[in-house]
């Protein structure tokens, strides 16, 4: 068994199959996908690949390069191919159609049809275990009970909400950065260093499958910070929206290397939405005064992509989030803040102000 994975739970569920397989009898390798090696597995008479897809369709960290083996390897045994994705992604388990692709034109012969795995459903991962069970004439039931990612409790300091008014509840929050013992700190589960644009996994309470957050602050500057809008009828945004000071949730950190602003001098141009904002005035406020100013232009310049006229009045927390970085602007001046609204009425709000600490809001329709 192979397995594809950026946070873990994967494994989880590639440990569940592993000891269905063995109560039935079966000797059972597990292996990281990137380690895909298929010429030296012998003893194998199957080979089950598990894996998640991350970024947009793209690997998982523990499948990196495993593509490439695939191409290069003869076919041996049969194959099988199980993707964990989330559907509200477009490219829904895209990696794990890629590699049956992969493996299909490579002239692999493959045991059962891909099976796809919905934001870690239990229900799902059993229906594929009941066709692999009889792909291979086995009783599976592969009855999965998620474990929690390792986290540390972290407590909410401020917080600023928004969008009340319009019915559309959003929030800036700021925790501090929890401190990990030392046992924690020498097995790697501390909070560690991290990055605008990180991703900050919460364990809400009843849920065992976290929900992430883009970070909108890195360690340097001593806080979490996220920007959260609520979800109606959801389970984390609705804790967190309702969170209160001195209250802590359950936390973790996971890079997110491909969502990075570049390392070169040259001017930003950030284009988000919503509290897609929140990582991109990290990026300004991390990097801002790197970028040299040539007259006239900006050096950073963030367009907010409003579709509704509910995000058009969420513009003060765009604002705010900006204000989290005016610190940092005295050196970074040239800031320019534009929004486009696709459906508000005609013409939007345009001011502007000069000088180092400030920042201009322009509106086209
Ligand atoms: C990489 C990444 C970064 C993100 N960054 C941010 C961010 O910075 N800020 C932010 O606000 N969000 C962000 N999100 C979204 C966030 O992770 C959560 O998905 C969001 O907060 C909703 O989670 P929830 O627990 O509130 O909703 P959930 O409980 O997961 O529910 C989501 C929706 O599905 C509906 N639903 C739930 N269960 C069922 C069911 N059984 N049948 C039918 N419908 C159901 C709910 O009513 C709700 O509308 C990010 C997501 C990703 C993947
Ligand atoms: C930053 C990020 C990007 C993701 N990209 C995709 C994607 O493009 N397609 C998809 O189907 N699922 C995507 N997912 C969902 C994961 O594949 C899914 O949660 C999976 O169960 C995670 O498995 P792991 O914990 O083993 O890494 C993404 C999740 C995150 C947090």
């Amino acid at each position: 068994m192979a397995s594809g994975s950026t946070s873990d739970s994967t494994w989880g569920f590639a440990a569940t199959l592993a000891k269905d397989l063995q109560a039935a009898g079966q000797a059972v390798h597990m292996a990281p996908l990137s380690a895909f090696a298929p010429h030296s597995y012998t003893a194998a008479q199957r080979i089950i690949v598990m894996t998640a897809t991350w970024g947009d369709g793209t690997a998982p960290t523990t499948a990196n390069g495993a593509l490439a083996r695939l191409a290069a390897a003869k076919p041996t045994v049969p194959l099988a191919v199980l993707g964990f994705g989330d559907r509200s992604f477009p490219a829904f388990c895209a990696y794990a159609k890629d590699f049956e692709a992969a493996a299909l034109a490579n002239c692999w012969s493959l045991l059962l049809p891909l099976g796809e795995v919905d934001r870690q459903s239990d229900q799902d991962f059993a229906r594929w275990g009941r066709a692999l069970g009889a792909a291979l004439d086995l009783p599976l039931t592969l009855a999965h009970r998620p474990v929690a990612p390792q986290s540390l409790p972290m407590t909410l300091v401020s917080r600023r909400a928004y969008g009340e008014a319009v019915q559309a509840p959003a929030a800036i929050l700021h925790f501090a950065v929890p401190q990990a013992g030392l046992w924690q700190r020498l097995t790697g589960r501390g909070f560690g260093k991290f990055q605008a644009g990180d991703l900050l996994g919460i364990a809400p309470e009843g849920s065992t499958i976290p929900r992430f957050y883009s970070l909108a602050s890195c360690s340097a500057d001593g806080f979490v910070e996220i920007a959260i809008r609520k979800h109606q009828g959801g389970l984390c945004s609705g804790q967190l929206i309702n969170l209160q000071v001195g209250q802590s949730v359950q936390a973790f950190v996971r890079p997110n290397p491909v969502f990075r602003a570049d390392r070169t001098r040259a001017p930003l141009i950030l284009i988000g939405a919503g509290t897609g904002i929140g990582p991109l005035a990290g990026f300004i406020r991390a990097q801002g005064d790197r970028r040299p100013s040539t007259s006239g232009s900006a050096r950073a310049t963030l367009i907010r992509i409003c579709s509704t006229v509910k995000s058009w009045i969420n513009g003060p927390m765009t604002d705010s989030l900006l204000d989290c970085a005016r610190p940092f602007l005295a050196a970074v001046s040239g800031i320019t803040c534009r929004m486009l609204c696709a459906k508000t009425p005609s013409p939007c709000k345009t001011s502007s102000q000069a000088g180092p600490r400030s920042w201009s809001v322009a509106g086209a329709t």
